[in-house]
């Protein structure tokens, strides 16, 4: 395939898929690239560079980086320069090139601060290759956070996994678990407050196992640095994401209740409600454990809401194993919930286990799990009409003049926008629920 233009790539696209982490660095490459002179193409505007930061969590995830790369031939047969960054470009490194040949960089999610150069040499003919885990993290080498006015804006504060539940890619692609330091997440924090943001939410694989020395050397974990935080003038609202049970101290867990910008929400992902499973997964927690830290979360916190992720079908699950998945949830009660058919994924140890279950088997378990937790949801918004609450404004909606913010227990708020602006924090009275968002009626405007 010829590449054009051959050199000097003067626009850019960036496209991310997967976690939210992904989204986060999606936008520092964006930024980097902006760095070095090159602009943002426009909707429908051809790039003279393609970024496509990919996601290896699931092999249906996976597989969709090679349609991707077959659809950026331009209707006049050239292509764009295409670097696959992300989790995929880290497992599978020049093997995507090979397959791709029209793929000028494959770079991992700890290399990307290299990209401007590997696009150089991509741009002189080269394939270029970057799947380095450096010791000295990527964050030191990017530029500072331009101001964007973004209401709502991520934070990576935490990369990678040393959990290696035995399902999953992400300790292999994203490396060892490494905290950014805390004055640098303070000051990225104050940055993106003063380009305009009202709410942060720190990510992280492993969020809640961050720790660092505050500015007077002692030893914090991730409720210290929202406390930090909470400091902050301006910022309204905090949360992270994601959370492992074994990292959900006590401290994290009252911060819920003294910290008022720390929003009522916590994602924490069970996978499965049978302990024989989860210790087959290497979860290192089981039934009994996660649902005490739930009932904590609820005494620190009574409306706190609740979300997970699951998997079913995990080698060797019976359906006993999956009536306990069922029963965990009815016993915890989730706002919302991730849900998903086990992926045996290359290189890690589940896929060589015996008694991996029929497509069949894991079709109808998720059906039922999902029926359930959407149920699940559906109570969880019925029981919030008649709350007064703030919705921070994120977006328009599909009518006109409509607008659509978040609760503080993330869900979707539409209301008439007359007189608001995107940004804004209102008080509001929620007036009724339908299946995935709540329309709410204005009381007043707290704060522009
Ligand atoms: N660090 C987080 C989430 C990581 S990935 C945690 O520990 O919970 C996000 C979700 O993808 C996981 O919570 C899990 O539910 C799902 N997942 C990971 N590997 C998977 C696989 N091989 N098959 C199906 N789902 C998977
Ligand atoms: Fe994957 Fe487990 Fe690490 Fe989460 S804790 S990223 S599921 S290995
Ligand atoms: Fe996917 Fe990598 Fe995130 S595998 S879920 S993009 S950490």
């Amino acid at each position: 395939m010829t590449q054009s233009p051959a050199h000097d790539p003067k626009t850019f696209r960036v496209k991310s898929y997967g976690c939210q982490m992904n989204v986060y660095d999606g936008e520092r490459i964006g930024e980097l690239l902006g760095a070095r002179g090159m602009t943002a193409a426009g909707d429908g505007e051809d790039a003279d560079l393609v970024v496509l930061n990919t996601c290896h969590i699931r092999e249906k995830a996976a597989e969709k980086v090679y349609s991707d790369i077959g659809r950026q031939r331009r209707d006049d047969g050239t292509t764009p320069i295409i670097a696959v960054a992300g989790c995929v470009a880290q497992a599978e490194g020049g093997e995507i090139a090979r397959r791709a040949p029209s793929v000028g960089v494959v770079v991992g999610p700890q290399a990307y601060h290299r990209l401007p150069e590997l696009v150089a040499r991509a741009a002189r003919g080269e394939t270029a290759v970057d799947t380095d885990m450096p010791a000295i993290s990527k964050f030191d080498h990017l530029p500072r956070r331009p101001v964007q006015p973004r209401p709502s804006a991520f934070l990576s504060i935490q990369e990678g996994c040393d959990k290696f539940c035995t399902y999953c890619v992400v300790p292999y692609t994203r490396g060892a678990e490494i905290s950014r330091p805390f004055g640098d997440i303070v000051e990225e924090a104050r940055a993106l407050v003063e380009g305009g943001a009202r709410e942060i939410t720190l990510l992280g694989q492993n969020v809640n196992a961050w720790t660092g020395d505050d500015e007077r050397g002692h030893g914090q974990g991730l409720d210290g640095l929202i406390r930090a935080l909470d400091a902050l003038p301006g910022l309204a609202r905090i949360r992270y994401m994601t959370s492992h049970p074994n990292d959900m101290t006590q401290g994290l867990i009252d911060a819920h209740r003294d910290v008022p910008s720390l929003m009522p929400y916590l994602h924490l992902p069970v996978q499965s409600g049978s302990t024989r499973i989860l210790k087959a997964m290497n979860r290192s927690h089981s039934r009994e454990s996660y649902l005490e830290i739930i009932e904590r979360a609820r005494v620190a916190r009574p409306d706190i809401a609740i979300s997970g992720d699951f998997i079913v079908g995990f080698p060797g699950e019976t359906d006993q194993d999956f009536e306990d998945t069922l029963s965990i949830v009815r016993e915890t009660r989730y706002a919302a919930a991730f849900s998903f058919k086990y992926s045996p994924r290359p290189g890690t140890p589940a896929a060589e286990m015996d008694d991996q279950i029929a497509p069949e088997v894991m079709d109808e378990r998720l059906q039922r799990l999902q029926a359930l937790l959407a149920q699940q949801s559906q109570a969880f918004n019925a029981a919030s009409v008649g709350r007064t609450c703030a919705i921070m404004l994120e977006r328009t909606g599909r009518k006109p003049g409509q607008l659509i913010g978040k609760s503080p227990w993330l869900q979707s708020v539409h209301l008439d926008g007359t007189g608001l602006a995107i940004g804004d924090l209102v008080e509001v009275e929620l007036v009724s629920a339908g299946p995935n968002s709540l329309a709410g009626r204005e009381l007043r405007k707290v704060a522009a």
